[in-house]
């Protein structure tokens, strides 16, 4: 079913240029249970190469056992043609492969300067605070991603973090950058910067991974793709131009595609009615002021807006976290308005939170 796009895909090297990143056959398992069977991954050098698959395809996993964090069961990998086994993401940076993780890596109480310093360990060209927060002054303007060397990270905010963090596995020497999911944090605006950036490292010769779950990206800012079903590589390196998104979205999830096809479930009683809700008032005004909905038994409700319009206050009044200025929260025909968090939780609301880590 694939050889088809598989063939299209194929990217036409010059003769005795080896790629970038060559995974074959990779294998790795937790606790018994297989996250990677047999995988694969080719990244040449100078594209921007997405690696798309549903939560648990193995994506990260894959690019883990590439950056060292795992070592794999199986298998063989190369960076620019010399076959390598890493044992340590260390190992991976000075083969010029760095990751920047789905969940940050930096130490909230350091600086940027600092966190630098710490990755580098005793290097020759950083020795002190003072090197550290020039060499990562100049490698930001260089790459045009501004950060400010001085700034604690606990007062960045998540766009500052991650460009702290690529400026990290850059001056760690990485040709090639794997960036794990890194637009699920950012505005839409951020994000355009973002892949701009990945784009131009392209551009210059670098290699860039992207792992994302979003058609767009895949289709504005990526040169290739590769999709991961259940630990495998179901079309591996396949030019974005010939590919559709519907292509890409039955290869992701197979024929459980078919389940979209499935008839809206007829909504039963109200479980959650909320009714004139008004947040307390803060500094910055009213937050939430005579809101009011039904959740039906069987539904998916959908609140949208632009953020920071009182959805944070929402969860905050649902959950317990703040009592609400007026107004009744209903769960299951009990008033819990007043309840306290355990309480509503033990009545069977439960939140997952935005940030999952934190
Ligand atoms: N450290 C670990 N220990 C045990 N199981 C793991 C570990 N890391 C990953 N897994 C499992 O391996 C499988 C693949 O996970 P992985 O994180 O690679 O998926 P993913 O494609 O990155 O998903 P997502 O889009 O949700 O990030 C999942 O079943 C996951 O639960
Ligand atoms: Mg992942």
């Amino acid at each position: 079913m694939t050889t088809a796009l598989q063939q299209a895909g194929d990217m036409r090297r010059p003769l005795g240029t080896p790629a970038a990143l060559l995974m074959r056959g990779i294998g790795k398992s937790f606790d018994g249970k297989a996250a990677l069977r047999d995988a694969s991954f080719c990244l040449e050098w100078g594209e921007v190469h997405a690696i798309v698959g549903e939560n648990g395809a193995g994506k990260s996993t894959l690019m883990n056992v590439a950056a060292g964090v795992y070592v794999a069961d199986g298998g063989e990998q190369s960076i620019d043609g010399e076959a390598i086994s890493l044992r340590s993401p260390l190992e991976a940076a000075a083969a010029g492969l760095g990751m920047v993780h789905q969940h940050f890596r930096l130490v909230e109480s350091f600086t940027v300067a600092e966190n630098v310093l710490l990755g580098f360990g005793r290097k020759a060209a950083m020795k002190t605070l003072t090197d550290a927060a020039a060499i990562v002054s100049a490698k930001s303007s260089e790459i045009g991603l501004p950060v400010d060397p001085h700034k604690l990270v606990a007062n960045l905010s998540i766009a500052e973090r991650q460009r702290a963090e690529i400026i990290k596995v850059m001056l760690l020497g990485a040709r090639i950058l794997v960036m794990d999911e890194p637009t699920a944090v950012l505005t839409d605006e951020e994000a355009r910067t973002l892949l701009s950036f990945a784009q131009r490292l392209s551009r210059q010769g670098h290699a860039v991974v992207l792992i994302t779950h979003k058609f767009r990206e895949v289709a504005a800012f990526c040169d290739r793709v590769t999709i991961m079903r259940h630990g495998e590589t179901v079309l591996e390196g396949a030019r974005v131009a010939n590919v559709t998104e519907a292509e890409v979205a039955r290869l992701m999830v197979g024929d459980a595609l078919t389940v979209a096809g499935r008839p809206l479930s007829r909504p039963g009683d109200v479980c959650l009615s909320v009714e004139r809700l008004s947040a307390r008032a803060t500094a910055h005004g009213q937050s939430l002021n005579d809101l009011g909905f039904e959740l039906h038994v069987g539904e998916i409700l959908g609140i949208a807006g632009v953020g920071g319009n009182g959805q944070e206050e929402l969860v905050a009044c649902l959950l317990g976290l703040d009592r609400a200025g007026a107004g009744a929260i209903v769960l299951d025909g009990q008033d819990i308005s007043t309840a306290k968090p355990d309480q509503r939780r033990e009545a069977g609301l439960r939140v997952i939170p935005s940030d999952r880590l934190a």
